[in-house]
């Protein structure tokens, strides 16, 4: 695949070595700024609470002006220069580095530099002048600065936010870095489960510290904006089902997850269950799990113990660390469906665990849209939620169903639809105000096109300049029979 990211070759290794020393400084500095500038929305300039917090951002700062000579953040479009270099920042420092340029460029300023040391007092004023100017003002940097020597200190200097061309005054910083990092991780996970599976199947030592890292990651996303992650799930690789399969569950249940207010930690041991849910398949025979047709009694006996081998395979992964309880069970319980007659047979009654509850929605819902070499033509998000919603009491938690029906949308993210101007769309994105359920964010299709070129964002929330709106959505098509690769437009 095209997409594929390709490893980084070594050039100039003293270089880089430098350049990525400096990197890891600029994003520790940044995550300091990212959290003083917080802290001033929420206390008063004067409020001892800072004290300790101060202290240590002033020893990271003061450290590098001494080295350096002294210290300045520049914006240049969506990079951040610390003197002078460009800063790659780490997917852990994203945030930071998000709210510190969206922040600076709301308020025009584009770069400021620190020339001595500073004290405690110099930082706080710093940090509450900044916070105090008002967004989109353009007299701003020569604002601050004047306040800034009216109080005495003249070794900071601030400069206005240059825009670079064709860049809006009241643009951010673009969701195209996200998405970058999100695709890089989809595909990178992707490989990551391909590889543990087969070491598994050979009986060799998988090594599953990487998969942690990368759950480690993707919870992140997710947290940042879960639409992007769910966009890439509707990336379903007919070729490599089962790795696929694996993350697209992953992603929609660390999303669900995230909605019912899981901690960090928590999501992550849900991502990993959800990523190795179906790692028991890969004791069953290729032909038995590729038969085009239905399987006889003693294949379909062979696929039932999944579950069961799964945990054996995952209660041996040494690497995994502490395996908690509840990974264990999810990967157990993930076919006992909610009335639990599915497998494996119980001898004694008892419920669904949550962690399996939602892999068997994410799951089932990722299975019905994915084609399969015995189903080429898979259901279509909107199909695929109706019959899910037939058998939610037999078969689901039908309140985590309603759940991950908000989540995916009315008009599930991928769906194709029919709009009222004629034209055709994909939904990219569920309006965030619940108000607008029905009137997501979609991307037009250009016919002839394979979804390469401008994308065209239309907010359906648009008004046509009387009374409506510009588009709206008249009904769901099949992405099938217009022969439409909706994952293109996710990439
Ligand atoms: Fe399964
Ligand atoms: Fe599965």
């Amino acid at each position: 695949m095209d997409t594929m990211i390709q490893p980084q070759r070594a050039s100039h290794p003293s270089g880089e070595r430098a350049e990525a020393e400096l990197s890891k400084i600029g994003n520790t500095l940044i995550t300091k700024f990212h959290v003083l500038m917080r802290l001033s929305q929420i206390y008063d300039s004067k409020n001892v609470a800072l004290h300790q917090f101060i202290q240590e951002s002033l020893l990271v700062i003061n450290t590098f002006i001494e080295k350096q000579g002294s210290l300045s953040f520049k914006i240049v479009g969506d990079d951040i220069f610390l003197n002078e270099q460009r800063l790659r920042y780490s997917v852990e420092g994203f945030t930071s580095f998000k709210y510190l340029s969206t922040q600076w460029k709301k308020r025009l300023i584009g770069e400021v530099v620190y020339r001595q040391s500073l004290n405690e007092e110099t930082l706080r004023e710093f940090i509450y002048l900044l916070m105090d100017l008002e967004e989109g003002e353009e007299e701003n940097a020569i604002r601050f600065h004047e306040r800034l020597r009216q109080r005495g200190i003249s070794s900071i200097d601030v400069y206005p936010l240059e825009l670079l061309e064709g860049e809006k005054g009241d643009s951010i910083l673009s969701k195209e870095d996200t998405r970058e990092i999100a695709k890089k991780v989809f595909f990178e996970t992707i490989g990551t489960v391909k590889e543990v599976i087969t070491h598994i199947k050979g009986k060799q030592h998988a090594d599953v510290r990487r998969l942690k890292r990368l759950v480690r990651k993707a919870v992140h996303l997710v947290m940042e904006d879960e639409s992007i992650l769910l966009g890439m799930a509707t990336i379903k690789n007919y070729d490599e089902y089962t790795f696929n399969h694996s993350v697209n569950v992953a992603i929609y249940a660390l999303a669900m997850g995230r909605r019912l207010g899981f901690s960090r930690s928590v999501l992550s041991e849900l991502g990993i269950t959800a990523m190795l849910h179906d790692i028991g398949k890969s004791k069953i025979p290729k032909d038995v799990l590729n038969k085009p047709a239905a399987l006889n009694e003693e294949e379909w006996g062979q696929m039932k113990r999944h579950p069961i081998t799964g945990v054996e395979i995952v209660l041996n992964l040494k690497q995994l660390g502490e395996v908690n309880p509840k990974m264990v069970i999810g990967i157990f319980d993930h076919h006992l469906k909610n009335d639990l007659s599915g497998y494996p047979k119980l001898f004694h009654h008892k419920g669904v665990s949550l962690f399996g509850r939602i892999i068997q929605i994410a799951d089932a819902y990722d299975a019905m849209t994915t084609p399969r070499i015995y189903k080429k033509i898979p259901y279509t998000p909107e199909q695929a939620l109706a019959i899910m919603l037939r058998d939610r009491d037999a078969h689901f938690d039908s309140i985590l169903l309603k759940m991950f029906i908000g989540l995916v949308g009315v008009y599930p993210i991928g769906s194709l639809v029919l709009l009222d101007t004629r034209e055709m769309g994909i939904i990219f994105k569920t309006n965030p105000d619940p108000q607008w359920i029905e009137r997501p964010l979609v991307i037009l299709v250009e016919r002839g096109r394979q979804g390469k070129g401008e994308k065209k964002l239309i907010d359906l929330t648009e008004r046509n300049g009387q009374n409506g709106f510009k588009r709206s959505i008249v009904k769901i098509l099949d992405p099938n029979k217009y022969h439409i690769d909706i994952a293109k437009y996710f990439l």
